[in-house]
């Protein structure tokens, strides 16, 4: 890194497009570098956002000694064995969820970790949403009581999407539906017993997966914790529209994720049962979850919610959006300062392994009926 700030180029610019303007507006950040193998998609980037031409292959950004971070965007299948090269290059390295799809693949990750010293980020949009961070705070301060049940749900309808996302097994991309629990509460999951509900279509087994289920459901049995994580994740075949988010219940409070995504949780109190009568009373409320601006470096605040900037070199203004909760800047800024603090990333290499894989092992599990699939405990590794 030169002292004026990092280098970071950003690969794939679908979703990854989000994150450009983002880490343009960082300050310790000093240039953004596009990477992008579809020509067109790129030269537009660099229009909208002011920027040089890029590359099209990573493998010249690793080759690049001006580049001091690489965040991956590219599809699910590319992000194991690009984090390693990133890792093995020097460089620091942000990945799009999952982190891989195999538990031999997050074993290379956490090596290829280790040994390059280097700071890698699962950029897990769920655990920095501005629902999450409400629910964190109340489960802070103890008003959730002691934790009982956690239910975790990814719904989203992947007909239409690129072949790679065809037939994908849904529990492979858990980890939206179930870090919010793991985060929550400072464990890792021991087992997991999962089922595959429904039956895939013949069309929608294009992807080459050993998948025969639109949707999975799983129970996750959590180290050191009574409270059991139940998770769905479903693809295709489910008539629902699209959700991603958790539902948490204590002795005390019970939170839920808003039915449409975005906007109120449902608060559900309980008061404790009345002297001599039957059940418990509890009042439900909507609560608006606030956004944290204050949290982030000033010039990252905006990005909290849609809106607009005009970069340095850009033509025009550009809408920036603000999906899954707002959790983009704090991404961003948590792996921007924890290269530049040459500290771990609050989701680094283990914890990503640790939230990647009890997904793995429920699609096992789902595949063989149910059968209980021990988590490896990433803690020592
Ligand atoms: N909430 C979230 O965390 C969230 C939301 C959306 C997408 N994602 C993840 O982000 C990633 C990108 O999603 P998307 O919807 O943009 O996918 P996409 O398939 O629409 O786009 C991927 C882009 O990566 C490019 N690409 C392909 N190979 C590449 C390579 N070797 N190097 C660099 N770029 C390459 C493609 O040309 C394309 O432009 C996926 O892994 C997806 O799972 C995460």
């Amino acid at each position: 890194m030169s002292g004026a700030g990092l280098v970071v180029a950003v690969a794939g610019l679908g979703f990854g497009a989000e994150f450009v303007p983002i880490y343009r507006r960082h300050p310790e950040v000093a240039d953004v570098v596009l990477v992008e193998p579809d020509a067109a998609r790129r030269a537009a980037a660099a229009e909208r956002f002011g920027l040089g031409p890029g590359c099209a292959d990573v493998a010249d950004v690793l080759a690049d000694p001006r580049v001091d971070a690489v965040h991956l965007l590219a599809p699910v299948p590319l992000h194991a064995d690009l984090a390693v090269a990133v890792l093995e290059a020097g460089k620091h390295c942000a990945s799009a969820v999952p982190a891989a799809t195999s538990l031999e693949d997050l074993d290379r990750l956490v090596a290829a970790e280790r040994a390059s010293g280097r700071s890698y980020m699962m950029m897990e949009t769920t655990v920095y949403a501005r629902e999450l961070l409400a629910v964190r705070e109340m489960h802070e301060r103890g008003e959730l009581g002691e934790p009982t049940l956690y239910r975790g749900c990814h719904l989203q309808q992947l007909d239409g999407f690129p072949v790679y996302w065809q037939g994908f097994p849904p529990m492979h991309y858990a980890t939206h539906a179930l870090a919010p629990v793991l985060s929550l509460l400072g464990t890792t999951v021991e087992r997991v017993s999962a089922r595959g509900a429904g039956r895939l279509t013949p069309e929608r087994r294009t992807g080459g997966f050993d998948n025969p289920f639109p949707a999975e459901a799983g129970l996750f049995a959590l180290r050191g914790s009574d409270v059991l994580a139940d998770v769905t994740v479903s693809f295709f075949q489910t008539a629902r529209s699209y959700v991603e988010g958790f539902c948490l219940y204590g002795d005390r409070r019970g939170v839920e994720w808003p039915e449409d995504n975005e906007g109120d949780l449902t608060v559900h109190d309980m008061s404790g049962p009345a002297p001599g009568s039957r059940g418990n009373r509890v009042v439900t409320r909507r609560l608006a979850p606030r956004d944290r601006p204050e949290l982030l470096p000033e010039p990252l605040r905006p990005f909290v919610r849609p809106t607009e900037v005009h970069l340095p070199g850009a033509p025009a203004p550009t809408r920036v959006g603000a999906d899954h909760g707002g959790s983009h800047p704090f991404l961003v800024d948590e792996f921007v300062r924890s290269a530049v603090e040459g500290r771990p990333a609050a989701v680094d290499a283990r914890t990503a392994a640790a939230w990647t894989a009890p997904g793995v092992c429920a699609h096992t599990s789902a595949l063989e009926g149910g059968r209980w699939v021990e988590v490896p405990d990433y803690r020592s590794s």
